[in-house]
């Protein structure tokens, strides 16, 4: 008996300490570090304040009728106009009825206050960027600066930054929580959110609407930078992928340029300009491949290529079939587009 009592407070202790850990983590939109996701979670709080206070009454009341037994009364008798009958009457349209509105009012009120403030339309903004949700990656296109790129999407800090979201086939949900809420990506429309952070860093995010087999496996990553960096990846990202001296280099130039991968995907400078893939022209300088699914290194990008199902299944990916040689010769060109 004890020892079941014993496990039992174990483990809601372990449970509890679990949800608290939960509110720390970077994907957490109790952890906010952008403008957006502040006022989301200043409204989440205020909520969770409320909600918690008229718990405790509800449960109290309960608690106190549980001990307080109702008097026997007659059927017959005619109805009861005592002042304590009145007095319950008032209790429970006071509390019923008046307070619940209150608090609903009270609630709605700020929603709306939020919601104001979550709008693109509150301020000008400095920079738009559109994402366009594909399954399952992320096309990130900076219209004005002529970048195209893909799953990593950089900012400068204290910057208004309005996303143009729109989808290239099924409905996808953009949800950066340390950012912002979430916002539908659907075809057909463009939907609007404003990405503001003070602080530099990089903001875990991911798909939040089911769009099939790689759901899970459609993440993203925001980089935010000072005004200055920011400018200086801008450059970088402008340029058209560089050409090398490097024999290996310019072997896998050749192989890219001569297989199937050029239907797909483009590489500014160079023949290859398919638009179903990601845009590689400066993959070497993204940090993840495959939407964040793994890290850009030598032995991804090697295994990514010739078995991208094997790594992320039901990606739109083929395999490529290559020598060792050729593979490698190819591998050592896409790191050499930085
Ligand atoms: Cu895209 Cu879920």
């Amino acid at each position: 008996m004890v020892t079941s009592r014993l496990k039992r407070l174990v483990y809601l202790a372990l449970t509890v300490t679990l949800l608290i850990a939960g509110c720390q983590s970077e994907r957490s939109s109790l952890n906010p570090r952008g403008e957006g996701a502040q006022s989301i979670a200043n409204l989440w709080m205020l909520m969770l304040l409320i909600g918690t206070i008229v718990y405790s009454q509800v449960v109290s009341v309960l608690i106190f009728a549980l001990f307080r037994r109702r008097e026997e009364t007659d059927e017959n008798a005619p109805p009861d106009k005592s002042p304590t009958s009145r007095n319950a009457r008032l209790f429970i349209l006071a509390n019923g009825f008046a307070i619940p509105l209150a608090i609903l009012t009270v609630v709605i009120v700020l929603n709306f206050f939020t919601l104001l403030e979550l709008s693109p339309e509150a301020a000008p903004v400095d920079l738009t960027i559109d994402v366009i949700g594909h399954r399952y990656w992320w096309e990130v296109r900076y219209e004005d600066q002529q970048i195209v790129t893909a799953n990593e999407i950089h900012i400068p800090t204290n910057a208004r930054v309005r996303l143009r979201l729109t989808s290239e086939d099924v409905i996808h949900s953009f949800w950066v929580p340390a950012l912002n809420g979430k916002a539908d990506l659907i075809p057909g429309q463009t939907n609007q959110l404003i990405l503001n952070t003070p602080n530099a860093g990089e903001y875990y995010g991911q798909c939040a609407e089911l769009c099939g087999l790689q759901h899970a496996g459609m993440l993203l990553k925001v980089i935010a930078a000072p005004q200055s960096d920011f400018e200086a990846w801008v450059a970088e990202q402008q340029k058209p992928a560089i050409t090398s001296e490097d024999g290996l280099i310019q072997r896998g130039e050749q192989i890219f340029l001569g297989a199937a991968c050029v239907y797909c995907h483009q590489i500014r400078g160079t023949g290859a300009s398919g638009v179903i893939g990601p845009d590689l022209t400066h993959i070497g300088s993204r940090t993840t491949l495959a939407a964040g699914v793994i890290p850009n290194n030598t032995a991804n990008l090697a295994g990514w290529i010739v078995d991208p199902q094997s790594i992320k299944p039901g990606n739109l990916m083929p395999p490529m079939y290559l020598e060792g040689d050729d593979l490698q010769a190819l591998v050592a060109y896409l790191q050499s587009l930085r």
